[in-house]
């Protein structure tokens, strides 16, 4: 096999329905379904060059030498890729994040989508997206619906070896303009990891169970809400799943707690900005950072009172995009 390249860039997703708890860890397949919409200006690119000179995979990020924990796992994701492609040549992999890497911004969702794609452009192989969301999603489940545009639905799947488990759009990215603003309190790296806070979780919270459950009634109610495009109904299942996930989280024995202060502050001012009448929506993810779910004409009064809170250091705002897409060979 020739040294070949490809670049990938592929946007973050923020679920609205989440996915916390996995019914295989190896696989990366979830518990229940979860729904998520793909976000601009959030992104990552990432360049893959398979190079026969190589006696081992090179990893940079940001330009440096990555971490040997990242670059194990994006190797580990690699060997997938050859084990595909019947190859063994090693590959130079760059990638970049525009923002703060694993600090509850998606960043693995992002990253794992732009490597599946360069790295099954670079291997040689043609995979239809079910399959690349397959390939994303053993990288880090959440990456499966960063390969789709718009407002993607990832199914649970049935089958064990999770080939049913992909992610699907079901809205494009022009169909329904919905706006999320993204706070940052702490862009430091997350105190715990999301694999070992779901299995946590999963072994020692009483309502583990609950959770998983709320979860499939939800994602049913939120589909029927984006296909009426009933933002009410969307918004009010999107907090309470987030809700929902971090109180199954906190119920877990020791206690994970993934906010500060200031994320206690911001789930405040939504529910104070939507009691006068705002159309806001808390979300937070595996980190302290809130994020707001809101319609267009919300945007500009959330950003103005989220960047009034003390503590809020930066903020993003998102609009809807389109997935995963191959920017060179
Ligand atoms: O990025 P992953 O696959 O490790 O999963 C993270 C899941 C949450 O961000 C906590 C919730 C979600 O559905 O994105």
């Amino acid at each position: 096999m020739n040294a070949k390249i490809a670049i990938a860039r592929a946007p973050a997703n923020v679920a609205l329905v989440k996915y916390f708890g996995k019914r295989d860890v190896e696989l990366n397949l979830p518990a229940a379904g979860s729904l998520s919409l793909t976000l601009a200006p959030l992104e990552t690119m990432t360049e893959v060059q398979t190079d026969p000179s190589l006696l081992a995979d090179e990893i940079f990020m940001d330009g440096e030498i990555a971490d040997p924990s990242f670059s194990k796992r994006v190797s580990g994701f690699l060997d997938l890729v050859r084990e595909m492609a019947g190859a063994r040549i090693h590959a130079r992999v760059r990638t970049e994040n525009n923002f703060p890497t694993a600090a509850g911004l998606a960043s693995s969702a992002s990253g794992f989508a732009a490597l599946a794609v360069a790295g099954a452009k670079a291997y040689g192989l043609s995979l239809d997206e079910p399959r690349l969301c397959v390939l994303a999603r053993r990288g880090s489940g959440s990456a499966a619906r960063s390969i789709p545009g718009g407002i993607v639905v990832w199914e649970k799947g049935e089958r064990r070896d999770g080939l049913d488990s992909t992610a699907r759009s079901i809205a494009g990215p022009k169909d329904w303009d919905l706006r999320l603003v993204a706070g940052v309190t702490d862009p430091g790296p997350k105190r715990i990891g999301s694999t070992e806070a779901m299995e946590h979780t999963r072994k020692t919270s009483p309502y583990y169970t609950g959770w998983i459950e709320s979860t499939r009634v939800d994602l049913g109610e939120a589909i029927a809400a984006v296909n009426d495009r009933d933002l009410e109904k969307l918004g009010e299942i999107t907090e309470r799943s987030t809700l929902s996930m971090h109180g199954a989280a906190l119920a877990a024995r020791p206690a994970i707690l993934f906010w500060n202060g200031v994320t206690v502050e911001a789930l405040h001012l939504v529910r104070e900005l939507r009691a006068k009448g705002h159309q806001t929506w808390f979300i937070c993810d595996a980190g302290p950072q809130p994020k707001i779910l809101c319609s267009p004409s919300d945007e500009l009064s959330t950003v103005d009172a989220l960047s009034q809170l003390p503590g809020i250091t930066d903020i993003i705002r998102c609009k809807i995009t389109s997935g995963t897409r191959l920017i060179s060979e």
